[in-house]
């Protein structure tokens, strides 16, 4: 069982923020904010796919997981919580949220069909979050930002991400998951999140004026393919799911537990939530 603490992040995220917050530039800052806008969505399905899952458990199962699905539920909804007020200041910057509407009118499809299928896709999104995270954690200086609320939000973000990757897939596996099922939804939810990041990312472009210009070109090349890109390192743990006997506690979690001791004044334990 992992041993999910829920935390406050101490960071005001009421004062605005600014167009390019990410070093500025604009290719990186139009990502993250892609990837912001689909959170609040995001995972509120994982927290209800979680949850209702849990719920199919026999009693003695539901009482092993129970403190720990509290924990993922308590971390993913103050993640909603925060990422939703950052999202407020993207809308008032000029940006359009196209990612959220789409993923609700796919999430219809599911209903009324086996929990499992909702649990394969959550896990198979949270193991890229969890990938992403890990690169996150050991490239800080690519999500640097004047604004150290930012950076402190996604490192904090990540950190939490990285922590409880194995919930899901757990609860997949625990409710008789087969291994077809959970390779089919990885891939499929390989196309869309990768569809989905790259049109969201095009679409802030658009909206920011600099979709056109050669430093944004510029700045995607060297972010995407560099020698620290993100494509270039993830890939390998990206394709570690396909394994038979994958887990994602084989994928390393120490820059996640490091960043949470070393910025404990940045936080505040408030317990799991309800
Ligand atoms: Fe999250
Ligand atoms: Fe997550």
């Amino acid at each position: 069982m992992t041993d999910l603490v829920v935390r406050r992040l101490l960071v005001d995220m009421e004062a605005p923020i600014a167009r390019h917050w990410c070093g500025g530039d604009a290719f990186r800052t139009a990502l993250f904010n892609a990837l912001s806008m689909s959170f609040p969505v995001g995972e509120q399905f994982f927290i209800d796919s979680v949850r209702n899952g849990h719920k199919q458990l026999p009693a003695d199962k539901q009482a092993q997981y129970k403190d720990e699905v509290q924990g993922f539920i308590g971390q993913e909804a103050t993640h909603r919580r925060l990422h939703s007020l950052y999202n407020a200041h993207l809308e008032k910057l000029g940006l359009v949220n196209d990612w959220a509407p789409r993923a609700q009118e796919r999430m219809k499809l599911l209903d009324g069909i086996d929990p499992r299928h909702a649990l394969a896709i959550t896990a198979a999104n949270e193991h890229f979050t969890a990938i992403l995270a890990d690169w996150m954690l050991r490239n800080p200086d690519r999500v640097a930002s004047d604004d150290e609320r930012l950076t402190t939000m996604w490192l904090w973000h990540s950190s939490e991400e990285s922590e409880h990757k194995t919930t899901a897939f757990d609860l997949y596996k625990a409710l008789g998951g087969n291994e077809a099922w959970r390779i089919t939804w990885f891939r499929r939810v390989t196309i869309i999140f990768l569809g989905d990041t790259l049109r969201q990312t095009v679409n802030n472009l658009q909206h920011d004026g600099t979709l056109w210009k050669w430093s944004t070109w510029k700045s995607a090349a060297s972010f995407l393919f560099g020698e620290r890109g993100l494509i270039r390192q993830t890939y390998k743990p990206w394709r570690e799911y396909l394994r038979a006997d994958f887990h994602p506690d084989q994928q390393d979690s120490t820059l996640s537990q490091k960043w949470l001791v070393d910025n404990r004044d940045r936080y505040t334990p408030v317990g799991a939530a309800a």
